[in-house]
């Protein structure tokens, strides 16, 4: 009766979209527990693409319950229009759960995004704009307002007064913009609220519900470890929890309840925002991944930034989470290369170490140490058995084993749901 948690081991994109909706297949219930529409997850199923902000990745199915955990942070109208949208496209969802206690992302939330961005300038931190950290800022103070509002008019009426009396001094005072008012905000949030009604409600007594029943919970991170609020490249981070823990507090399960942590490593690493990135390639083999790779944000079509794997990461990760086991995706993406390289040390001031440093201004003048490997041809994504893979994609998996002392369980050659490779059962 597996409960697991997916991760992302890098700054977010590793593929987990796909992972998450290749393994839930075999899942009861898949849980967001962290982020907002700031995630962007990309799944192909025969060939249809989705792109997923908000709803988990389990969606597709539809005898799955696919739930939207209290750590969330949810814009209303992001959601109804993904909810209509897949709809639209014959996708049944009825589904879908919404935590009441979830938190909301008001317009002012979004606005405060772009003008924190604004005077950051040089220092801006490159967020999508989305308002999640804004939301996630009122969540701390304690005036935030909650999904579970919306079914009480009264309520979400009083505490959008007191907020926007409090944002609007903001807004006029501090960046001289005009207020804004609360009729308009209040007339869609509940229209909003009519749509999302049916989906509300106690989500962690669902989940836990559904753990003591013996069925199979698949929990799905949203972004990655290193954009982790406590443990990732701060101030260059997202607001939330990304980490395996941020599952327990952002589903209301206990720890004992989880079985396995299974990371998501991209066969190289991508960054999107700013902030160090010691693998970073910014030459012509860094464009030409980002082309095969089709490497632009799905949230905010901006490029990311690409680089070689780097296992520093990965193993700082694996520990973070509490890994029991890897997904590598992207593996067709490295195809073609004459050599490529992977980076298991960091020098600095010219010692070799193997930890991930806390502070971004060792870790800018970290230089990575790296092993060259020999490319692979095409993959075909067909391929259903390890040794039927290129003996060299054999090896750049096994060194990936070695550093990180993890075993590979999936390996993804494709985009489709079906190119992937299960080397260990995950469920
Ligand atoms: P925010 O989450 O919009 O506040 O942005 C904070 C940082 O996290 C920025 O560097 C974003 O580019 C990054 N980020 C947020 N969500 C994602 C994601 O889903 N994938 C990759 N990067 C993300
Ligand atoms: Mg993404």
């Amino acid at each position: 009766m597996p409960a697991v948690i997916v991760v992302g081991s890098q700054w977010g994109d590793e593929g987990k979209g796909k992972i998450t909706d290749y393994l839930a297949l075999q899942a009861d219930v898949v849980v967001r527990y962290q982020g907002g529409p700031n995630a962007g997850h990309t799944v192909v199923v025969d060939g249809q693409e989705f792109q997923l902000h908000l709803l988990p990745s389990g969606i597709l199915y539809p005898d799955k319950l696919s739930v939207i955990g209290n750590g969330v942070v949810v814009d209303p109208e992001v959601l109804v229009d993904e909810i209509h949208s897949l709809e639209s496209r014959g996708i049944d969802t009825r589904g879908l759960r919404i935590s009441a206690r979830a938190h909301l992302i008001m317009p002012y939330h979004k606005l405060l995004d772009v003008l924190q961005e604004e005077s950051m300038g040089a220092r801006k931190i490159g967020t999508t704009l989305k308002g999640v950290g804004p939301a996630y800022m009122d969540k701390a103070a304690r005036v935030g307002i909650r999904v579970g509002d919306l079914l009480e008019p009264d309520v979400f009426r009083d505490k959008l007064e007191v907020n926007l009396k409090d944002k609007n001094r903001i807004f006029q005072h501090f960046y001289g913009r005009e207020p804004m008012s609360l009729e308009p905000i209040l007339e869609s949030y509940l229209a909003a609220a009519q749509v999302l009604r049916p989906y509300i409600t106690e989500t962690s007594v669902l989940i836990n519900d559904a753990i003591s029943r013996g069925q199979k919970v698949l929990f799905e991170g949203a972004q990655g470890t290193f954009l982790d609020l406590d443990h990732g490249t701060y101030p260059y981070v997202t607001s939330s929890h990304p980490v395996a823990g941020g599952a327990c507090i952002g589903a209301g399960v206990g720890p004992t309840r989880i079985d396995k942590v299974i990371g998501v490593v991209k066969a190289y690493t991508s960054r999107v925002g700013d902030g160090p990135f010691p693998t970073e390639l910014k030459d012509d083999t860094g464009a030409l991944i980002r082309e095969k790779g089709h490497e632009y944000g799905v949230t905010t079509g901006r490029p990311r930034r690409i680089g070689w794997l780097d296992l520093v990461m990965v193993k700082y990760a694996a520990v973070l989470s509490g890994f029991t086991g890897l997904a590598v995706t992207r593996m067709d993406v490295l195809s073609g290369f004459d050599t490529l390289k992977v980076a298991y040390a960091y020098r600095y001031r010219g010692q070799e170490i193997t930890s991930f440093p806390s502070s971004l201004s060792v870790l800018s003048q970290c230089e990575p140490v790296y092993r060259e490997f020999p490319g692979w041809p095409e993959i075909d994504p067909a391929c259903r058995r390890l040794e039927d893979l290129h003996p060299n994609v054999r090896r750049y998996l096994e060194f990936v084993e070695e550093v990180t002392g993890l075993k590979v369980a999936l390996v993804s050659l494709g985009r489709n749901r079906k190119d992937t490779l299960t080397l260990e059962n995950v469920f």
